[in-house]
């Protein structure tokens, strides 16, 4: 079905293409304008992020949390995001749109990494991958980025480390940890990174690291220091259940806001204020008042002279 004939549903608008954004002008903005990224996980989402200005939407694996109701990000799996991907990809026209890479899928081998995240490019329509870890997967950015696979780093506090590391814990907090974090980057810039995320970090040390870098750093939890920031959608407009950590800022609460709507639906329908003739469809010709009994009557006839008669002889 084309755009125009999907009317029905009112849904599929023509929006004129706006200059798309790419790897290069994501790399570009080094030290400009701040980079704008969210989440988003499916396509009405995409659309409203887009249409807002937001220059990249991950697909990430908080999708484990805030839309799967999973207590960590490690249950997503890769057909998962690749489904979730293909969803964005449809409402986002000009952001660039980045997969993540689920836990278990860059842990066995470079090999294997690769085949997973061509899936995230080719199936799921990703124009970058995203993966967690510093220098113990630097090898890995490398591997990706020579098969032409741009890659999103992502260094702090990594979620997918919530068994290993005991919880979710700030890091570069120490003279030792925050060298640490700084050695993180400079691998995941030295492999070919295009950008990298920082997770949990103070902001003193987000910002050394950011002048440090030659390529953009995307905060979340690290201040104001880096070249752009990212939040989870749920948590920015109130549809996240559970505790938020500090970092985030609501800015609506469309949690009450759909209780609201859906306890005024329940009211109509039970008080039978919905629908109204003018949410039904009118008939274009006069039924007769036999129209159903009709139907009925010839549903409970006898079978037709097909059948087999097997009184006779
Ligand atoms: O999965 C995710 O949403 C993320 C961001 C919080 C950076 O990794």
């Amino acid at each position: 079905m084309s755009k125009s004939e999907n009317k029905l549903y009112g849904d599929v608008h023509e929006r004129p293409v706006p200059a798309k954004v790419t790897v290069p002008s994501i790399r570009s903005r080094k030290n400009g304008a701040p980079l704008l990224c969210l989440t988003a996980y499916d396509y009405p989402t995409a659309r409203l992020v887009d249409e807002a200005g937001f220059d990249l939407i991950l697909v990430g694996d908080s999708m484990a949390n805030v839309v799967l109701g999973h207590a960590s990000t490690l249950k997503i799996s890769l057909d998962q995001i690749i489904s979730a991907t293909r969803a964005v990809k449809r409402g986002a026209d000009r952001p660039l749109v980045v997969a993540d890479m689920p836990f278990g899928t860059f842990h066995v081998s470079p090999e294997d990494t690769t085949i997973n995240a061509l899936r995230l490019i080719r199936e799921g329509g990703a124009q970058a991958v995203k993966l967690e870890g510093g220098e113990s997967r630097a090898h890995l950015i490398q591997k990706l980025v020579q098969a032409d696979i741009p890659v999103m780093a992502h260094i702090g506090l990594l979620p997918q480390s919530v068994h290993s590391k005991g919880g979710y814990q700030i890091q570069g907090k120490t003279l030792s940890s925050a060298q640490q974090v700084l050695r993180d980057a400079l691998a995941v810039e030295k492999a070919g990174a295009f950008a990298v995320v920082i997770e949990g970090v103070p902001s003193e040390v987000a910002s050394v690291v950011t002048q440090l870098l030659s390529i953009p750093t995307i905060g979340i939890g690290a201040g104001q220091g880096c070249d752009g920031q990212i939040l989870v959608f749920h948590d920015v407009v109130g549809l996240s259940t559970g505790p938020a950590p500090k970092f985030v800022r609501r800015y609506a609460n469309l949690a009450d806001v759909i209780r609201k709507a859906l306890g005024e639906l329940v009211h109509d329908i039970q008080q039978g204020q919905f629908p109204k003739e003018s949410e039904a469809y009118a008939l274009t010709e006069n039924l007769p008042s036999h129209w159903a009994d009709d139907v009925i009557e010839a549903q409970s006839a006898p079978e037709s002279s097909n059948s087999l008669d097997r009184s006779s002889p």
